[in-house]
C-alpha cells in the first residue's frame, strides 16, 4: 500500500494561482504589492534561494526586487539600507537572506526590519504575536507546513507531534503554529535522550536538521505522518531529512523532497507579502 504523498509542490501552484487574482484585483486599486529581497556575498545556494523567490513573485504578478551586496558590507551599511526601505512606499515586504557574513549580528538586522513588512516573520514583534496567538506575520516554513497538513485534512487537535530541530527559522515556531491548533507538541534536538522513544509515540514527525536519511520507517509508529524540512545535496541530489522509501511503507502521509516543504515555503513568502501590501493600504 504505502503512504500517501503529499505534494507541496502542487498545492504551491493552485495557492499561486488564487494569489495571481488577488495581486491583480490589487493592481485595479493601484497597489503593486513589492518584494524586496537583500543578498549579502555570493553563497551559490543563497542565491538560487533568492533568485527562485524572486521569479515566484514576479510570476503572480508582484513587484520584486533584488538587491546584491558585497561579503565586505558593513552592519551599518545594511542597517541604513534597511532604513531607507522601510520608508519607501512601494516596498512593503523586505526579507534579508540568512545566513548573514559572521561580521554582522543577525538579530540587530532582523530587529531593524519594520515589524509591518517583516515578511519572514522573524522579528520579535511578530514573533510574540504569533506566541500570543494572534493574526501576525507567520515564518514561512512553518506556515506552509501548517497549510500543507490542513490541506491535507489531517487533524491536529490533541494529536502528539515530535519535532526535531530546534532552529529559529523552523523548529521553534512550527512547534508554536501547532500549539496554538492545539496539538500536544515535543521538541527534540541534538541533546535530547532516546530520540527513537519521541518518534515512535508521534502521530505527525517533523525533521528539519539537515542530514540525509536521518528519520527511517524504524524510527516512527505504523500510519504517523512525516513532514520532511530537510534540504540535502548528496551526490550533487537534493534529498531531504527522511529516508523515503523506508517511511513510505510505514507511515500514512510523507513529503517528498523536493517537490514537498520547499515550493510552500516561497508561496507563504509570496502570501505575506500581499498581505503587508494590504496592511499597509489598509485593504481588506
Ligand atoms: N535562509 C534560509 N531560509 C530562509 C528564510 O526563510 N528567510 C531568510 N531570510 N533567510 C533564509
Amino acid at each position: 500500500m504505502g503512504a500517501e504523498v503529499i505534494y507541496g509542490k502542487q498545492l504551491a501552484t493552485e495557492i499561486r494561482e488564487d494569489m495571481k487574482q488577488e495581486a491583480a484585483e490589487l493592481r485595479e486599486k493601484g497597489i503593486i504589492p513589492g518584494l524586496t529581497v537583500v543578498l549579502i556575498g555570493d553563497d551559490p545556494a543563497s542565491l538560487s534561494y533568492v533568485r527562485g523567490k524572486q521569479k515566484a513573485s514576479e510570476k503572480i504578478g508582484l513587484a520584486s526586487n533584488l538587491i546584491e551586496l558585497p561579503e565586505n558590507t558593513s552592519e551599518v551599511e545594511l542597517l541604513d539600507l534597511i532604513g531607507q526601505l522601510n520608508q519607501d512606499g512601494e516596498v512593503h515586504g523586505i526579507l534579508v537572506q540568512l545566513p548573514l557574513p559572521d561580521h554582522i549580528d543577525d538579530q540587530k538586522v532582523i530587529e531593524a526590519i519594520e515589524p509591518q513588512k517583516d515578511v519572514d516573520g522573524f522579528h520579535p514583534i511578530n514573533i510574540g504575536r504569533m506566541m500570543t496567538g494572534q493574526d501576525t506575520f507567520y515564518p514561512c516554513t512553518p506556515y506552509g507546513i501548517l497549510v500543507m497538513l490542513k490541506r491535507a485534512r489531517i487533524a491536529l487537535e490533541g494529536r502528539h507531534v515530535v519535532i526535531i530541530g530546534r532552529s529559529n527559522l523552523v523548529g521553534k515556531p512550527v512547534g508554536q503554529l501547532l500549539l496554538n491548533e492545539h496539538a500536544t507538541v515535543t521538541h527534540c534536538h541534538s541533546r535530547t535522550e532516546n530520540l527513537q522513544h519521541h518518534t515512535r509515540h508521534a502521530d505527525i514527525v517533523i525533521v528539519a536538521v539537515g542530514k540525509p536519511a536521518f528519520i527511517t520507517g524504524d524510527d516512527i509508529k505504523e500510519g504517523a505522518v512525516v513532514i520532511d524540512v530537510g534540504v540535502n545535496r548528496v551526490d550533487g541530489k537534493l534529498t531531504g531529512d527522511v529516508d523515503f522509501d523506508s517511511v513510505k511503507e510505514k507511515a500514512s502521509h510523507v513529503t517528498p523532497v523536493p517537490k514537498g516543504v520547499g515550493p510552500m515555503t516561497i508561496t507563504m513568502l509570496l502570501s505575506n507579502t500581499i498581505q503587508a501590501a494590504k496592511s499597509i493600504h489598509n485593504v481588506t
